[in-house]
């Protein structure tokens, strides 16, 4: 039986010479992969209390939608710089080349509320860091932050356990 990893295709030199570009669309065009990924992202918070889903764009878009409807709870997107309409909170954080910055609607989470942060990859986690220091200046408590792929070499996943999150992550690529 194929696994998750199975359905993830890799393009060489995108979008930069030297980087092996590990893209998830072939993943979430199939039906098969796309069940199974999203089976296995949830199976350790069944049975959870979690409240909200927080995706990370872009992919986190995709997967965070459809984690929320299986648990009937609602999504928040975390966006880049200046792409949401209303009142709203912004971190920055390091890319490898230069900085980027992410924002989330300053009302869409409550204090107290627990929440799932969820996107498609782990690099250096640095995108992550900066939704779940969103989610806490809002009151937020994570559970967890699950992904379909880590890239251990590049540091992501023991920078959040460091800082004390539970990471889930499908499959890596070295
Ligand atoms: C990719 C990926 C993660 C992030 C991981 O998104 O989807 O969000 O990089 O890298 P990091 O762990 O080093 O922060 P990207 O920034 O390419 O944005 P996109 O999904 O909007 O294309
Ligand atoms: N984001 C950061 N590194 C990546 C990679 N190798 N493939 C896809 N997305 C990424």
């Amino acid at each position: 039986m194929k696994t998750v990893k199975d359905y993830i295709r890799t393009i060489v030199d995108f979008p930069h010479e030297g980087i092996m570009f590990r893209d998830v669309t072939t993943l979430f065009a199939d039906p098969r992969g796309m069940r199974l990924a999203i089976d296995q992202l949830l199976a350790p918070y069944v049975g959870q209390h979690i409240d909200k889903v927080v995706g990370l764009e872009a992919r986190g878009f995709i997967i965070g939608g459809a984690i929320a409807h299986q648990l009937s709870i609602g999504f928040v997107p975390i966006r880049k710089k200046g792409k949401l309409p209303g009142a709203v909170i912004s971190e920055d954080y390091k890319l490898e080349y230069g900085e980027a910055v992410v924002e989330v609607h300053d009302d869409a989470i409550q204090p107290g509320e627990k929440i799932l942060v969820v996107d498609d990859l782990l690099a250096t986690g640095g995108t992550a860091e900066a939704g779940t220091k969103l989610v806490e200046r809002l009151g937020g408590e994570i559970v967890g932050c699950a992904f379909i792929i880590d890239l251990p070499e590049l540091g992501g996943r023991k920078r959040l356990e460091d800082l004390g999150y539970d990471i889930h992550a499908l499959c890596q690529f070295d």
